[in-house]
This record gives structure tokens, sequence and C-alpha cells, in this order.
């Protein structure tokens, strides 16, 4: 028996990875934390599978439930949104799993960052503009923030900032990072990248609160960062005639000409 954590992707049915599909197809019991994962995913359960929504479980109850597909012997596909390594409430179940010796395996996912940048149709890293990506949040009822971690420490790297589960607090968002980006810096909002009902509401850190203001809910991601509106940056030299490199050696002489480790 195993307990399959799997990345359900950001929403759209089949941004689902097809060794979760499977997974899924194979485990007569599935767990989902509902208030994010489609339930068009549960269509790939086994005929008489067992299937939980999580969402108003307590931990002690999502573990009642794992301890007794356990004790039968049954494997288990435990679906979360987008990717499990960021804000999935994996790394708690895991700690449980391991003191109770209860396998599990974990299969990633489509994060919603990625689906987001996909809907604008925007690489987040742009030579000479950006070349990091903070995925963070602001703090939550929940969840407290780690003193260091704030939103202007970040900025004053100048990173393209994926600033998740914080649009009810867009305008504090906006006056922290608006010192250190300037006013006219590009922002985007995707609410429900890939859903049917996906939104884009696009601006500058100075038009952005009014932009939203009728935004559809709060499954949305605000991304910062000069990278959103960017023509005018320098391309890549991976890709640049004459750039000597192991794939493309540009001379008999180059250090990477002849055999390497990976020819062919
Ligand atoms: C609890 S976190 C889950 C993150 C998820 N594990 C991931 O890999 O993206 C939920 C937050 O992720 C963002 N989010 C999740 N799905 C989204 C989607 N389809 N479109 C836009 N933002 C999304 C929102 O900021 C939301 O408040």
């Amino acid at each position: 028996m195993t307990v399959h954590f799997i990345g359900a992707g950001p929403g759209a049915p089949d941004l689902l990875t097809l060794r979760g599909r499977d997974l899924i197809a194979t485990s007569p019991v599935c767990l989902y934390a509902g208030s994010l994962v489609p339930s068009a995913l549960l269509d790939h359960c086994p005929p008489g599978a067992r299937i939980v929504n999580t969402a108003p479980l307590s931990l002690d109850e999502i573990m009642a439930e794992i301890a007794a597909a356990h004790a039968a012997g049954h494997d288990i596909a435990r679906l979360h949104s987008g990717d499990l390594s960021i804000w999935s409430a994996m790394g708690e179940q895991l700690r449980r799993l391991r003191a109770l010796g209860i396998p599990f395996d974990i299969t990633p996912g489509v994060p919603a960052f990625a689906a987001a940048a996909a809907a604008l149709e925007a690489e987040l890293t742009l030579p000479g503009l950006a070349q990091s990506v903070v995925l963070t949040r602001t703090p939550g009822r929940a969840s407290a923030m780690p003193p260091a971690e704030t939103l202007t420490a970040f900025a004053a790297t100048g990173a393209t900032l994926a600033i998740h589960l914080s649009i009810h607090r867009l305008a504090d968002v906006v006056a922290d990072l608006s010192p250190h980006y300037g006013a006219d810096c590009p922002v985007a909002i995707v609410w429900r990248a890939s859903w049917p009902e996906q939104r884009i509401v696009r601006g500058t850190l100075a038009t952005i609160v009014a932009a939203a203001l009728d935004g559809p809910g709060r499954t949305g991601l605000i991304l910062v960062g000069r990278v959103l509106a960017a023509e005018d940056f320098d391309e890549s030299s991976l890709y640049a005639t004459g750039y000597d490199r192991r794939f493309r050696p540009q001379t008999a002489d180059s250090p990477f000409a002849g055999p390497s480790d990976d020819a062919a």
C-alpha cells in the first residue's frame, strides 16, 4: 500500500501528468483537496473508488482516512492543486506518514505560476531584466511570514515576483513594491489560470488596484516585474550565431569539439 501524492495542476484537467492520471486510475481511494482540484480529475478514479474531499477535514481526520486505507491494503491517490512543493500542506502529512511507517511517493504537477505565465505568453526570466523568480505570498490569518521574507526584501533584488494567496491584499502589495520597482512597473493578475473562467488584468503598480477592483475572487496570482511588458531585451547567448558551446562547437579547436560523454 502506498500513498501517492499527486500534483493535480492549475485547473485544466489535461494539465495533469500521465503518471498522475495512471496513479489515480489504479488507486481504490482518492483524497482530494476540493477547494482547487477540479472535479473532472476524479473521472480517472476506478469504478467504486472511495472519493473524499479533504477540504472540510482536519489533519487528524485525513490521517484517519489514510490509516484506514493502509489497514485495508488500499493505495491512495492524494491530490493537491498545482505542484506539491509549494503551499500544499504535504510536508506535515509526510512527517506523519514517516512516523507511522506508511509508504508514499510524490508525482509533481504544473504549478499555478507556470500556468499564469503561459496565459500571459510571458517568459519570467529575460536576459538583462530578471534572472530570478520569487515565489512568495503575503501573511495570512493562518500563516505568518518568517520575519526576513518581506516583499520589500525581495523587491530590493528586482526579480520577477509571483505573489500567491494575496489578491485580497493587493493595495498593500502595491504600496510595498512601488518604491523599488517604480509606479510604471508592469503587473498582471491571472485568476483561475487554465480554467474556462480564466481572467487576466494587466496594468502597472500605479493602475492595477483600480483595474482589478471587480476581479473574480481570490484564486489569482499577482505577477510583478519588467519582464511582463518588455520587448527591448537582449537575446540569450545560447542560440547566438558564433557562440561556442558544447552542443554547437564553432571551430575544430574549440574546447567543445570532439567526442563528448553525451555523443550518440
Ligand atoms: C494554496 S496555494 C496552492 C499553490 C499550488 N500548490 C501551486 O503549485 O501553484 C493557492 C494559491 O495559488 C494560486 N493559484 C492556484 N491555482 C491558481 C490558478 N489556476 N490561477 C491563478 N492562481 C492560482 C493563488 O494565488 C492561490 O491563492
